[in-house]
């Protein structure tokens, strides 16, 4: 609670220093899906928000509102988001991400747990999540049964999850993910108005 306090109040002198927001909108993707859905969310963003590769991102510091869409990897924000992610300090967030589960289960909510643990010290606005198709060859071997462990067993549901995945994402996760970046962005103003 004293830490949110403590955010809150250097948010407002920052805003009181400058009375012009800096958004930066930054993703990391090696297959395309995430970067779908920051190319969705782009597009309802004003146009002078600096958007990049998270491998191009500038310093979190230069901005006001941080926006970090990552892929996941072993139900965590893929290791190139984690690593920015661990820059980002007293900053308004938000966050975005794809995963071959679905995005309302137990996983999915380790998966967020995580990103809210690597954004710890800063103030989480909201965050997106939705299925992402998975690399051919990874799929294959999934399927195939190569990668099947105790722990991973290919029962018919995982069978499901992954073809239901390969659909994603489709049109509505990224009108979804608009939606849920416009309400992130009034929230902001809201408050930055305030
Ligand atoms: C090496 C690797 C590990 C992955 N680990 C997970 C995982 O733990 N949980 C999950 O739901 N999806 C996992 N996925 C699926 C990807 O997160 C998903 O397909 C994502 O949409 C890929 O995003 P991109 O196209 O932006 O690279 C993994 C994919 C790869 C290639």
């Amino acid at each position: 609670m004293k830490e949110v306090k403590c955010i809150n109040r250097r948010l407002r002198i920052m805003k009181m220093k400058n009375n012009m927001s800096r958004f930066l909108l930054t993703y990391s993707s090696v297959t395309g899906n995430t970067r779908q859905v920051a190319d969705a969310i782009h597009q309802i963003l004003p146009e002078d928000t600096t958007f990049c590769p998270v491998s191009e991102a500038p310093p979190p510091e230069d901005f006001d509102l941080v926006m970090i869409g990552f892929w996941t990897y072993r139900a965590g924000p893929d290791p190139a988001a984690a690593r920015y992610m661990e820059t980002v300090r007293n900053r308004n967030v938000a966050f975005f991400g794809t995963l071959a589960a679905y995005p309302d289960s137990d996983h999915a909510r380790r998966v967020i747990a995580k990103a809210e643990t690597l954004l710890s010290g800063n103030r989480i606005l909201d965050f997106f999540l939705c299925q992402g198709r998975l690399a051919p060859e990874r799929l294959a071997k999934r399927l195939g049964g190569e990668q099947a462990d105790e722990r991973h067993p290919m029962t018919e549901a995982r069978r499901l999850r992954l073809l239901e995945a390969e659909k994603h994402p489709d049109a509505r996760d990224l009108a979804l993910a608009r939606e849920r970046f416009q309400m992130i962005l009034e929230h902001y103003r809201r408050e930055a108005n305030s």
